[in-house]
């Protein structure tokens, strides 16, 4: 546990945390004065008050217990979007901004060639994300296609509670649905996104996310089981033609790939992040049309 802080301006807290995230200390300065970054860097000498510093300490033992910067402020932004969360979600990472993007691409590809049958019933492009948490990848995607009919389902009513408060702040239509995976979805949608639990419950790296909800996290099979499970049940649940598209760790592409493959979905294909590694990998379910003249 780390001593409390003794210093008296904002400069010298800065630098009496060497062991924090850096950028995690200027942001909690600027919530807690409520000021901006630049202003931080050019008053360094601005003097604490005894409120300011007893809140900045119990921050920083926070922090040095590993709980997101997020959950202390009480946000975090995805996507340009500003979503409320709390220790019931996982806080959405910059990575499954690559998810969002990739689906977005796929929604892109599907309005023109439309099916026959999605023409015929004047239905919209229909999306389902597995496993909202907070509700990002739903959300954002909602933010870029009103055309959308946009699904999310969690195991977790905590989860679902936080993901339907943000669809009414941001006023963005979600249907949200109680599910442990596909167990309680009742239709065919055009694209499944998901970005499920894949650490391996012997991963080191887990002793410094023990603030967010284990079952965010955590799956068995070295992490594979959830993906498994999806990729087995995905094709179900999608029209012919769908996408499934899966975030996932960063040495798991190749898995993921084979758990497609096996699976029966075509054009499986994974894409990096922006720090390079293999993050998401997609499948189409064959399309009837083609699969007929077979
Ligand atoms: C890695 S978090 C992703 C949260 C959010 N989609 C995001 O990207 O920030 C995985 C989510 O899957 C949910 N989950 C875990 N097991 C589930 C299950 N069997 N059925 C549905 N959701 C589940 C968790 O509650 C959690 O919200």
């Amino acid at each position: 546990m780390a001593k409390a802080a003794q210093a008296d301006t904002l400069g010298d807290w800065l630098g009496s945390h060497p062991t924090l995230n850096r950028f995690d200390l200027e942001i909690a300065l600027c919530q807690v004065l409520d000021c901006s970054r630049a202003f931080l860097l050019s008053h360094p000498e601005r003097q604490l008050t005894a409120n300011e510093l007893e809140q900045l300490h119990r921050w920083s033992q926070q922090l040095y217990n590993h709980v997101p910067l997020a959950y202390l402020c009480g946000e975090q932004e995805f996507w340009g979007l500003t979503l409320k969360v709390d220790e019931r979600v996982l806080v959405p990472r910059p990575d499954t901004e690559t998810l969002v993007e990739q689906a977005l691409v796929r929604l892109e590809q599907m309005a023109p060639q439309a099916s026959l049958a999605r023409l015929a019933s004047r239905r919209a492009l229909s999306v389902l994300d597995l496993g909202t948490g907070s509700g990002a990848i739903a959300l954002a995607i909602a933010s870029e296609r009103a055309d959308a009919d946009v699904h999310a389902c969690d195991l977790s009513p905590d989860s679902l509670a936080v993901a339907e408060a943000n669809s009414r702040k941001l006023k963005l239509a979600v249907t949200f649905h109680h599910s442990d995976w596909f167990n309680n979805i009742q239709q065919r949608y055009d694209l499944i996104v998901a970005n499920p639990p894949y650490i391996d419950p012997l991963d080191p790296h887990l002793a410094t996310l023990g603030a967010e909800p284990r079952m965010a996290l955590v799956s068995r099979d070295r992490g594979l089981w959830d993906l498994g499970h999806i990729a087995a049940q995905g094709e179900s649940y999608l029209h012919p033609g769908g996408y499934l598209l899966l975030e996932h760790g960063f040495d798991q592409g190749p898995a993921v790939r084979d758990l497609l493959v096996n699976n029966g979905f075509e054009g499986v294909s994974s894409c990096r992040d922006l720090g390079g590694n293999e993050r998401v990998t997609w499948g189409q379910k064959k399309d009837r049309a083609e699969s007929n003249h077979e």
